[in-house]
């Protein structure tokens, strides 16, 4: 727990433009400062800074913040981690309270051990770049195997000499204790004798989420058929192998831009990709991802894919492992590799695009690619048919999501030629299976507590919310209309800004939503008709209106008071009026609206989906299943913009 006090003061240390101009670059404009937002791709700078205010705004996608809420999404930390990234920016020391003593002396031995691995990872780096040893045997070896310089650098790939203790010297002669140089498994020590675990190697640190080096692989060169290929740290308190990822810290930003995952084995497999271009790449270090694995991935996208370079006794074998994935409810896509190949020899017969293009054209949805891969080998003979069915129904029954699993099962009857009820019935029993084994697991049985009563709205209650988030935008189209909302950039460099009316009316259109209620959409339609003149109506245009509805609504909505009523916080001595508060009202109202038009979208379309599956229809089924897609999406960035907005 950081204290008040320290947060308040990380707060008004961390000055947003200073906090924002690590990562954008922003021109001053007027009062507020513009860049290209970091957050999606753009060619003309939508991304607003208000120094005054303390914010940040996208008008493109709609994010927008404080400084801590900028690096939690921008570098994609916590809460806490963000402040104490700020806290770091600008050296100031983080009361954390409540701690008890033991809790400190863990604390304090968890950070000694980073200091040891930070010390170690730079030795290594140059050693293999500067000493003698490390450029013959080390530096030659990537050489060899076509990796350039920067990308031994982007990963802080280094060097450990062949000589039994040089490193564990260099960092005892340094001042570094030998307690945390065996705490941390970089120096083995007996009685009389001391020396390093990664002699003779290529290192390659392991980074956290934030950057860290928390431990190390190291690959031998010669061949020796006595020792390991690869030797990792040991488990530590900062080292869960279970838990790391390697090469997540380098890839985060870009499986958020790709939404997408690509997994390989090993390292230097992450090292041929990102040469070639691909970033948004993690390996789980040979072994199979485990749950807490699949769940750091799920933090940025939820869609994996695995590029696979076994045989196809190999495959077979590896991929059960995979339903751990689907379980969590992650898309999950394959690409088997040509025989003999792993996709780091595969990058390098290949130009960038072309790799790229393998990739892409290879890549197969996992359910489909297993029952492809067994229809294959069963053939006709019936036993392993039945065998195969069980085996592709389990994977279907882990799958979260009730319509994704129709979907796929009925896709699987097609091409297993298999009758669909039997299927479900597999599927069921299955499932029914999984449940009572969880539930049999007392640790899971305290997960299962109610969760709190959630009733879906009566048809009347949404209909209530839906006409009070309508009235809401129209009151404040017809109160601030013309008042302005973003700063942007004009044609010729001019100042340009983007008015409330504006927004409110281009943000309708470009999901072609329309009000129910006919009153505020004819007012909402009259409004941009004078937009679409370059003129704002006055409030008069709407009291004096031909059309009685408008005129009683205009003049309820107007009378003195409603707006004054809406004041939002009463400071010490000034009131924040709504007025000043519009680049947090407008959105946010517009958000919430059109987040509830997709959970309707999307409800209906769900109904939609359980007829055509009824009816077989492939064709419609996938029509909806596509459109649902795209609703979940527009859901998820609209979540994260309210999110933002309920944080600060
Ligand atoms: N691995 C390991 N210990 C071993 C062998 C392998 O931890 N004894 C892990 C490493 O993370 C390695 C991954 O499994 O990167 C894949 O192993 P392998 O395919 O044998 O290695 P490559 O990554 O292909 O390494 P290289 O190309 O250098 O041979
Ligand atoms: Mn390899």
């Amino acid at each position: 727990m950081i204290d008040q006090a320290t947060i308040a003061r990380i707060m008004d240390a961390a000055e947003i433009t200073d906090v924002i101009q690590d990562f954008v670059s922003l021109k001053k404009r007027g009062v507020n400062f513009l860049g290209l937002c970091p957050f999606h791709n753009e060619k003309t700078p939508s991304f607003t800074v208000s120094p005054a205010k303390g914010i940040y705004k996208c008008f493109g996608c709609g994010r927008g913040g404080n400084s801590v809420n900028f690096i939690m999404e921008h570098e994609h930390l916590t809460y806490p981690e963000a402040l104490k990234y700020l806290a770091k920016k600008y050296h100031i020391e983080v009361v954390e309270k409540e701690r008890t003593q033991e809790e400190i002396q863990q604390q304090n031995e968890r950070e000694s051990m980073l200091i040891v691995l930070n010390f170690a990872q730079k030795y290594f780096a140059e050693t293999l770049f500067q000493n003698d040893e490390g450029i013959s045997v080390g530096l030659s070896y990537f050489k060899e195997r076509g990796f350039r310089h920067d990308t031994l650098k982007k990963f802080g790939i280094g060097y450990s000499p062949v000589k039994k203790d040089a490193f564990t010297e260099a960092a005892l002669n340094a001042g570094y204790k030998l307690d945390f140089l065996t705490k941390t498994g970089m120096t083995i020590a007996r009685e009389n004798y001391k020396f390093d675990r990664f002699n003779g190697r290529v290192i390659f640190p392991i980074h956290s989420l934030s950057g860290q080096v928390i431990g190390f692989g190291g690959r031998i060169l010669k061949t020796d058929a006595k020792a390991a290929k690869y030797l990792n740290s040991p488990e530590t308190d900062i080292y869960h192998k279970s838990r790391a990822l390697y090469g997540i810290y380098q890839a985060k930003n870009s499986i958020v831009s790709n939404n997408k995952c690509y997994l390989v084995e090993g390292y230097t497999d992450v090292l041929a990709l990102h040469q070639s271009g691909i970033e948004n790449v993690v390996a789980s270090s040979g072994t199979a991802l485990t749950p807490d694995q699949i769940r750091l991935i799920k933090r940025f996208t939820t869609s994996v894919t695995i590029l696979y370079d076994g045989d196809e006794a190999g495959l077979k074998a590896s991929i059960r492992g995979i339903d751990l994935v689907l379980e969590e409810g992650l898309n999950v896509k394959i690409v088997v590799l040509p025989d003999g190949e792993d996709p780091d020899s595969l990058s390098k017969k290949l130009s960038t695009s072309e790799f790229n293009d393998f990739v892409l054209s290879h890549e197969k949805d996992f359910i489909r690619f297993k029952t492809e891969l067994l229809v294959k080998d069963a053939k006709n003979d019936p036993v392993k048919r039945a065998g195969l069915i069980r085996e592709i129904v389990r994977s279907i029954a882990v799958i979260p999501d009730g319509i994704t699993r129709s979907v796929y099962l009925k896709e699987c009857s097609t091409m297993l030629h298999s009758d669909e009820k039997l299927l479900y019935f597999e599927m069921n029993k299955i499932r029914q299976k999984n449940t009572e084994q969880k539930y049999r697991n007392t640790s899971y049985r305290e997960e299962l507590v109610p969760p709190p009563q959630n009733q879906p709205a009566t048809g009347q209650e949404s209909d209530i919310q839906t006409e009070a988030q309508e009235r809401e935008i129209i009151r404040l189209l017809l109160f601030y209309g013309h008042n302005e909302l973003f700063a942007v950039e004009g044609e010729n460099e001019e100042e340009k800004y983007i008015s409330v009316g504006e927004f409110i009316i281009s943000e309708l259109a470009n999901d072609e939503l329309s009000l129910e209620n006919k009153i505020y959409q004819q007012i909402l339609e009259e409004y941009s008709s004078h937009l679409g003149k370059g003129t704002y109506p006055d409030q008069k245009v709407f009291i004096n209106h031909k059309d009685e509805g408008i005129r009683k609504l205009t003049a309820h909505l107007l009378a003195p008071g409603y707006d004054l009523s809406k004041i939002w916080k009463k400071h010490d001595n000034y009131i924040e009026t709504e007025e000043m508060k519009l680049k947090e009202i407008v959105p946010e109202t517009l958000y919430a609206f059109k987040n509830k038009k997709v959970l309707e979208a999307t409800t209906k379309l769900e109904l939609n989906l359980n007829e055509a599956v009824k009816k077989n229809d492939m064709d419609e089924i996938q029509a909806i299943q596509e459109r649902i897609i795209l609703l979940n999406n527009l859901k998820k960035e609209l979540s994260k913009n309210l999110g933002d907005r309920t944080i600060i």
